[in-house]
């Protein structure tokens, strides 16, 4: 959306008046209540047309913010409050349209603000002109000038903590597109005798201060220096520190915008090596000594300082330490060299500072322009900024106030010249009758001072060159010959009869009447400053040097290239440099800033009425407004006029349809304004006199209230009707909806009642009709059910003969049926595990079921038996014929076999084959080996029993040493008849051999084993495989062996517990071996 376009003026919210133009009645008392008025109320600028006056506010006003420098951005001068932001739009607005080159001419006296001024003007159009990475490093360049050149031209001085001691001229060059290209600073008259010597409360430039405060300890050495101000004579001590001055941190704000401006390293120091040199010059001094002819003739005191001195600057000592006592007068041929006296020694030593520190200042400025001019060629447009010392009126004026005084009096010229000038074209673009201004032109003061013949500087020229004896008084005389008719000059002897008896003149002094006040000018020191003369001794030993910015600073210094004729005085240096400056503002568009100082305290919201007087006198600013008003006080375009004041007549109100200007027409002549008031230009009208412009204000005004009230009146009746038509329009709606609420409500009401009837009826209605169904039903049920008895009578009537005779067997036979299904269905339920042992069978259900019940039992036992052997590998049904033979054997015969029952039958206990033991016995057997174990042995002869390996092979029964593995005896098994052993829980057993057989030579044997069952067996089952025999056993508690040839009666007895568990035997006597088992 686009912002609202507020038209706006500058008589808006005027505080006093905001242009002095339009001051009513013109004279200093309203000028300056006018201007105390505005400075009260924080208004710090006033304009005198196009001029703006500023008063120094001495504290920081929230007017120069970004926000302030858009609202000033692209507006009509007149349009907002007065400001210095208006003006620099204005020019750069202009330079950049219309494409003028403009000048900025701020001038006022020191303290007055111009310096804050500028930085002020460019600040703001480096804010509004162009954006981007170049034109950023340039705009920066340009503003870091400004620290590096206050550095070294400004000092502390009674008006002014930083006053800057040199004019300052910057042009500042912008492309088509008003983007800053670049800049030139020229620098006019440094205050040199500041370096060597300072008024009271006052300093010598920041830089000496900042460098010894800020300097790194390593920085002061290299320079020979020491942080210390007292050390220095150049350095007045009762006002070294500035409150609210941080020089320590001022020094490194310098060195890092030498940095920015592009000031390489060793440059910045070299330049600072200067600033040290300069310092340590002030601390020669000279002693007098006595010469042989009766003159005095100076000497240095202490050689020291400028040992170091000659070390700093490469100069050598000899030379340097010459220069000081001697100067040498070269006139044509001749060479005439004279000794200097202390006088003349310390007056060349200030003079070579003086000289060193003012060429440096104009290095540097040099070396500035250097890094900030324009690198392009294109044609440039320029805005020029003058920041130069204005009017200076001090109780003693010397030769500086005299040319500062001379540079304004040429500066009102030029305002003087251009203001009127500017004037006169307007009217002629306007097409106004020009007519006669008067004011004083001040041309003819600045023809007493620079006219060539007999001009007061030509004439300080003319002294200072003419041989003999020179002095001020000889160039006073001079003076009051050629000026003393001149009409604004005066002097105690000047042969005008009106000053004769102004004995206010005191001697050897002039008066010049400025056009802003008179000036008395003390004439000492007039000719030397204007020889401003160093000996050339001393500018030949600077030559000398080998530091190489010293050497560059004197170039006159070079005997090669010596020059008999005087350089130029300082007075006709500066007329040209003057001259320059005039005729580059002359070709420019001038703008102005006039700088007021309020109070001599640097202090805020003080208005010291006399010294505001002052400074307007010597500005000449009633005279500015005079000349602005000299012919019309206001002017204005015909456009924003009518805007303005069209609510003053009625055909112009509230739209104008024709041009401006005949709308102003008809606006005038309704207002009946006198017609000599007024002139119609081309597009402007002008009014020559500001009461006709305030009573058209004054009129506006009541207008606008008489507007207000209208609006107002209007308004309130607009809000009214709106108001009574909004309740209007709410209560017909209101009512509307009231109105189909109740009706809805009523409808609904009929409708649940309508409902409530229908259903009422509906439901008498079914309930009818479901009675006389349930009637019908009820009707057909009782004629099937008598249907139904019926036709049952018929039919038994019918089958009663069969029906008697086969039920009882049928009734029986089902019966049975159903009870034999139950019972298997029920078995089916009921069935037993299928472990072979479980002895569980569920009980019979019936008694004629019983041996169907057996016969079951006895099947499904076997039928799980089967299924038990079925997962018998054939190993296993080994193992279990075995055990089956063992049981046919000994079941219920023999009391140890239960007790084998749960052992496995293992065969070979001993492990022949992997024992090495048994090596030999194993490789003796070639059979397959059925036992292997170890057997006791029964002694025949004791009873007593001896380990043996029992080994039963497929046709053997062999006996071997348990030790040895050795065998015995060998019995083949057919020798082998029968076995015996007891009924009773022991392992005895006797092998009964053969009669007459080879083995049986000793007898039968008698053994004892843990696993007699499982031999007994073993020996039974190989004997009948191989023999095809069955092998006796004979289980009896008494039986007969055959030991030898005795037969020997083997008798069990049931023996005590004494012996502990293990069965004993004992040889009882010939016929009787007793065996007691526990
Ligand atoms: N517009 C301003 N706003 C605030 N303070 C200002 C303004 N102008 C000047 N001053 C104050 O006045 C002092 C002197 O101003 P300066 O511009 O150095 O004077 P001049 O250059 O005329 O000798 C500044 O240091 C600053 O404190
Ligand atoms: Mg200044």
């Amino acid at each position: 959306m686009a912002k609202m376009e507020v038209k706006t003026s500058l008589l808006d919210n005027m505080i006093g008046v905001g242009d002095m133009v339009l001051l009513e009645p013109l004279n200093e008392e309203t000028f300056i209540n006018n201007l105390k008025k505005r400075f009260d109320h924080s208004e710090i600028y006033t304009y005198i047309g196009s001029v703006v006056i500023s008063v120094n506010p001495y504290r920081s006003l929230p007017i120069y913010s970004p926000e302030k420098v858009e609202e000033y951005r692209n507006r009509n001068f007149y349009e907002l409050s007065p400001h210095i932001f208006a003006l620099s739009d204005e020019a750069y607005r202009s330079l950049r349209d219309q494409d003028k080159d403009q000048c900025i001419l701020i001038t006022g006296e020191s303290g007055a603000g111009k310096t804050e001024a500028s930085k002020l003007v460019m600040s703001y159009v480096a804010a509004v002109c162009g954006k981007g990475a170049e034109v950023n490093q340039v705009k920066e360049q340009l503003l870091q000038s400004n620290p590096v050149l206050e550095a070294f031209g400004n000092a502390k001085t009674v008006r002014n903590d930083n006053s800057s001691r040199f004019g300052k001229y910057m042009d500042i060059e912008f492309d088509f597109k008003g983007d800053p290209l670049g800049g030139v600073i020229s620098n006019y008259l440094l205050e040199k005798s500041r370096v060597v010597k300072q008024p009271r409360g006052e300093r010598n430039f920041h830089v000496f201060y900042q460098l010894l405060s800020g300097a790194s300890e390593e920085l002061l050495n290299k320079l020979k220096l020491e942080r210390d101000f007292s050390r220095y004579n150049y350095l007045s001590l009762d006002s070294a520190k500035v409150n609210g001055v941080d020089d320590a941190a001022n020094f490194r704000t310098v060195r890092n915008a030498m940095q920015i401006v592009g000031f390489m390293d060793h440059e910045a120091e070299s330049v600072l090596a200067v600033v040290a040199a300069v310092l340590k010059l002030g601390n020669i001094e000279f002693k007098p000594e006595s010469r042989v002819n009766g003159l005095d003739e100076s000497k240095i005191k202490d050689k020291n300082e400028l040992k170091e001195i000659c070390e700093l600057t490469g100069i050598d000592q000899s030379v340097l330490e010459r220069a000081f006592s001697f100067r040498t007068v070269e006139a044509k041929q001749e060479k005439v060299s004279t000794t200097l006296n202390v006088a003349q020694a310390y007056y060349a030593r200030d003079a070579l500072a003086k000289n060193l520190y003012s060429r440096l200042f104009s290095w540097l400025v040099n070396r500035i322009n250097e890094s900030i001019k324009a690198q392009t060629k294109v044609r440039k447009k320029v805005m020029g900024v003058l920041d130069i010392y204005g009017f200076e009126i001090f109780e003693d004026n010397s030769f500086e106030q005299f040319i500062i005084n001379y540079c304004n009096e040429k500066l009102q010229q030029i305002f003087i010249e251009l203001t009127l000038k500017e004037e006169q074209e307007e009217y002629i673009r306007e097409d106004i009758e020009w007519t006669h201004i008067d004011y004083f032109n001040n041309a003819i003061i600045c023809d007493l001072i620079e006219n060539n013949t007999n001009g007061i500087l030509a004439m300080l020229d003319e002294e200072c060159l003419r041989p003999g004896t020179v002095t001020d008084e000889t160039f006073l005389e001079k003076l009051n010959q050629v000026c003393a008719t001149h009409q604004h000059f005066e002097s105690r002897m000047s042969k005008c009869s009106r000053f004769l008896n102004d004995t206010s003149l005191p001697h050897s002094c002039f008066r010049i009447q400025h056009y802003a006040g008179k000036v008395l000018y003390q004439v000492e020191g007039f000719v030397d400053k204007n020889n401003d003369l160093l000996y050339r001794d001393l500018s030949q030993a600077m030559w000398k040097a080998s530091h190489a910015l010293i050497k560059s600073l004197f170039p006159e210094g070079n005997p090669a290239k010596i020059n008999l004729k005087r350089p130029p005085t300082a007075g006709s240096q500066f007329k040209a440099s003057v001259a320059t400056l005039m005729k580059n503002l002359q070709t420019k568009n001038p703008n102005y800033i006039r700088c007021i100082k309020p109070n001599d305290k640097k202090a805020a919201h003080i208005f010291t009425e006399a010294l505001v007087c002052h400074q307007i006198r010597y500005l000449g600013l009633l005279e500015n407004v005079r000349v602005r008003r000299a012919g019309y006080a206001f002017r204005q375009a015909y456009e924003p006029c009518l805007e303005r004041y069209k609510m003053l007549c009625k055909q112009t109100w509230p739209h104008w349809k024709g041009p401006a200007r005949s709308g102003v027409e008809v606006l005038f002549n309704e207002l009946e304004i006198p017609v000599e008031e007024y002139s119609f230009g081309r597009s402007k009208i002008f009014i020559r006199n500001p009461r006709t412009l305030f009573k058209l204000e004054d009129l506006r005004k009541q207008r606008l209230e008489d507007l207000a009230s209208l609006i107002q009146k209007i308004y309130r009746g607009w809000k009214c009707r709106t108001h009574f038509l909004l309740m209007k329009k709410s209560q017909i709606v209101i009512a509307a909806w009231y109105r189909r609420y109740a009706q809805q409500k009523r409808y609904q009401q009929t409708k649940s009642s309508a409902l409530v009837i229908q259903s009422y009826i509906r439901g008498w209605k079914a309930r009818k009709i479901l009675r006389e169904l349930k009637h019908q039903k009820r009707c057909k049920e009782a004629v099937t059910t008598i249907a139904a008895y019926w036709h049952g009578t018929q039919v038994r009537r019918e089958y009663r003969k069969f029906f008697r005779a086969n039920a009882g067997k049928k009734i029986y036979e089902f019966t049975l049926q159903r009870i034999v299904q139950k019972y298997f269905l029920e078995m089916k339920n009921k069935m037993p595990s299928l472990s072979p042992i479980d002895k569980n069978w569920p009980s019979r259900p019936y008694l004629f079921l019983d041996s169907t019940h057996k016969e079951l039992k006895r099947i499904f036992h076997l039928w799980r038996c089967k299924k038990y052997r079925d997962q018998f590998t054939d190993q296993q049904k080994l193992i279990y014929e075995e055990k089956l033979e063992a049981s046919e054997l000994f079941k219920d015969k023999k009391a140890l076999y239960p007790s084998s029952v749960g052992q496995p039958f293992q065969g070979a206990y001993l492990e022949i084959n992997k024992n090495p033991k048994y090596k030999k016995l194993k490789d003796a057997i070639e059979e397959k080996i059925i036992i292997a174990e170890v057997v006791n042995k029964i002694n025949r002869a004791n009873g007593k029993s001896t380990s043996r390996i029992f080994l039963l092979t497929n046709n053997n029964l062999l006996l071997a040493d348990q030790k040895s593995g050795q065998i015995k005896s060998e019995v083949p098994l057919v020798d082998v008849t029968k076995v015996s052993m007891s009924s009773q829980n022991d392992g005895f057993f006797a092998v009964h051999l053969k009669e007459g057989s080879e083995a049986a030579s000793k007898g039968d044997f008698l053994f004892s084993s843990d696993h007699l069952i499982e031999m007994a067996t073993k020996l039974y089952r190989t004997t009948l495989s191989q023999t095809k025999q069955k092998l006796n056993i004979e289980i009896s508690d008494e039986f007969l062996v055959q030991f030898r040839q005795d037969k020997v009666c083997v008798k069990f007895i049931q023996g005590n517990q004494k012996n502990g568990s293990v069965p004993t035997c004992k040889r009882k006597n010939n016929r009787l071996l007793e065996v007691a088992v526990p």
